[in-house]
């Protein structure tokens, strides 16, 4: 019997502080009802204080592995995503390692910005089925809020980012039958990647940087260049035709149907995305998990928070079929598609 990965515990956690759409009209020239009709976000988590993102990551880590009912000493393989790591240099993986008291396993980053969560988990599925990891910790954690521009010349970015953790234990096991499409296999079937590197500078922070002269100087600490810079239009136009390409492409490869999936869980970037999708694929609204309007878009950190809040909510049970989608910064683009 081939071996397979399956997840064996979710968990999130997201800072205490709430900010709401108001409590940011207050700082910017925005409302209420532009970023609701917008984006459908109506209030998003910050950090107080300096709280790096490996802290959260660690949270939602610690409540996965319980959920797994493993020692964390079985843990024997980290992928970290974000793209608000504690330093420059090193990612979070080893601080998470540390962190955690884990083995002195191997810690791996990824970096795939939204798409941080469906890139982590097909190269976990990879690893595992290679027979190179057991129980692998993929942990994706975000703190944007520290990088945002709170006045009105930061609005088109600063309504749209919140701050979280989620994280999965994923684990080998022998495949196991059930009826259905996919194979009836439990765990990860397959899962789709892409990327295309010339929208690099839709979206993204350009400095510091190898690319930039001086590194960190004054010019770049004067300048927005260390802040997020999003062309959102464009982003949005790509974000809607390279998701709904490859949930049909995965879909169609596996010969499932859109009424076979029980549960699509598309990155939180924003609502009008992700209603776009769900039309064009065919799904009900109740085969849609969405939380934008609570955590607005937590990066690499969206799916994972919506899974484990899922299966909190009773919406994800064993033997769904469940399909991931994602689309970011880079650009990168990708689905799962696994039985949970
Ligand atoms: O997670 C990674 C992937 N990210 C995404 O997928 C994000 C994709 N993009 C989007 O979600 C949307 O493009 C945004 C939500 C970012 C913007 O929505 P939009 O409908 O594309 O608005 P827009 O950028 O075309 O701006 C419309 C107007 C502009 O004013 P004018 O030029 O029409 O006078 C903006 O200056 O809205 C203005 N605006 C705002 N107004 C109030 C931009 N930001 C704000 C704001 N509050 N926060």
């Amino acid at each position: 019997m081939a071996l397979h990965t399956v997840v064996r515990g979710v968990g999130h956690f997201v800072p205490e502080q709430v900010v709401t759409n108001d409590d940011l009209a207050r700082l910017m020239d925005t409302s209420d009802e532009w970023i609701r009709e917008r984006t459908g976000i109506q209030e998003r988590r910050f950090v107080q204080n300096v709280t790096p993102a490996s802290e959260l990551g660690v949270h939602a880590a610690k409540l996965a592995i319980e959920q797994a009912g493993v020692s964390p000493t079985a843990v024997d393989y980290v992928i970290a995503a974000t793209l608000s790591p504690d330093y420059y240099f090193p990612g979070i993986g080893t601080l998470l390692q540390h962190k955690l008291g884990l083995q002195h396993v191997p810690a791996l980053d990824v970096r795939a910005q939204c798409s941080g969560l469906v890139y982590g988990l097909a190269v976990a599925d990879s690893l595992i089925r290679a027979g190179a990891a057991k129980t692998l910790l993929l942990v994706c954690a975000e703190v944007q809020s520290i990088v945002l521009d709170f006045s009105t010349s930061g609005r088109d970015t600063a309504v749209l980012f919140g701050d979280g953790a989620g994280a999965l234990v994923l684990a080998a096991e022998e495949g196991q039958s059930l009826p259905g499409p996919g194979n009836g296999v439990r765990g990860v079937i397959d899962s789709l990647l892409g990327s295309d590197g010339s929208g690099a500078e839709l979206l993204c922070v350009e400095a510091p940087g190898s690319g930039t002269p001086g590194f960190l100087s004054q010019e770049v600490v004067n300048s927005a260049k260390w802040r997020p810079r999003m062309d959102g239009r464009q982003v949005f136009k790509h974000a809607v035709t390279r998701m709904g390409d490859t949930a049909e492409a995965i879909l169609q490869r596996n010969g499932v149907g859109a009424e076979d999936i029980a549960l699509l869980i598309p990155h939180q970037a924003n609502l009008r995305i992700n209603e776009a999708v769900r039309e064009r694929l065919g799904l009900r609204p109740e085969q849609v998990f969405n939380n934008i309007e609570r955590y607005g878009n937590t990066t690499a950190a969206t799916i994972p928070i919506c899974m484990s809040e899922a299966v909190e909510q009773g919406r994800l049970k064993q033997g769904d079929l469940v399909l991931t989608l994602a689309f970011g910064a880079g650009f990168t683009w990708g689905a799962n598609l696994l039985r949970w």
